[in-house]
């Protein structure tokens, strides 16, 4: 599923992590990719554990938390460190490639199956050309550039890659969740229910039989899929 989430940080937010930002050590992408994603990566990157990674977490993390669209379409077991790219001068696009199955933590801290990807977009888009993130699936191409503090949300096991950006500099955070319902289809299936929900119970409210109904049976099919 590839859904947008918006405004993921808010205006303050987005301002702090552009200052943090605008300060930070930035190094050759190429250090955390595998060896196919080695060849296709020209970026910058921030170490993983440099003090303005660790700033940028502490702000991105808790943003991620209280979203409710985010919660409800990816249902998070656990969430890669969120890490921190910029594409712009010579180091500006990341060919086609598919993400790692598993990301590895820091210091044997365990691991991360990546069933879905996210791309959290720092810059706006009128401050770049090109860059957009661009993934092949069943229905063609799908071209994505957005606001500056929203998310795009797409399957880890598409092939996609980041166009070259011929002007300006994209920032971006990007990071990986490991689903508390591995399947897609069922996540899927879950997340239009919880949709269709919300809407009923603004309309008919919380006290309202079939909404309460409704509600056990989500609950009871998360229930069943549950893989934790
Ligand atoms: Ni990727």
């Amino acid at each position: 599923m590839l859904l947008h989430v918006p405004q993921v940080l808010t205006p303050d937010e987005l301002r702090q992590a552009r200052v943090i930002l605008a300060q930070a050590p930035w190094g050759d992408g190429r250090m955390t990719a595998g060896s196919q994603s080695a060849v296709a990566k020209n970026n910058q990157q921030l170490p993983e554990t440099c003090e303005a990674t660790l700033q940028l977490q502490a702000l991105v993390l808790p943003a991620l938390q209280r979203h409710p669209l985010f919660f409800s379409a990816a249902l998070p077991k656990a969430i890669s460190p969120p890490l921190f790219n910029r594409y712009g001068g010579a180091a500006n696009s990341f060919g086609n490639h598919v993400d790692s199955a598993v990301r590895y933590l820091r210091d044997g801290q365990g691991r991360v199956r990546t069933d879905v990807s996210c791309t959290l977009f720092l810059a706006d888009p009128d401050e770049y050309e090109g860059g957009e993130l661009t993934m092949e699936d069943t229905f063609g191409q799908q071209r994505v550039k957005l606001p500056a503090g929203d998310l795009i949300l797409y399957p880890g096991h598409s092939v996609h890659r980041v166009e070259p950006v011929t002007r300006g500099q994209r920032l971006a955070s990007y990071f990986w969740v490991q689903s508390m319902v591995r399947s897609a289809e069922q996540r899927r299936l879950l997340f239009d229910m919880d949709t269709h929900l919300m809407s009923l119970r603004s309309r008919l409210g919380e006290g309202d039989p079939a909404v309460i109904g409704l509600t056990g049976t989500y609950h009871n099919l998360l229930r069943m899929w549950l893989d934790c």
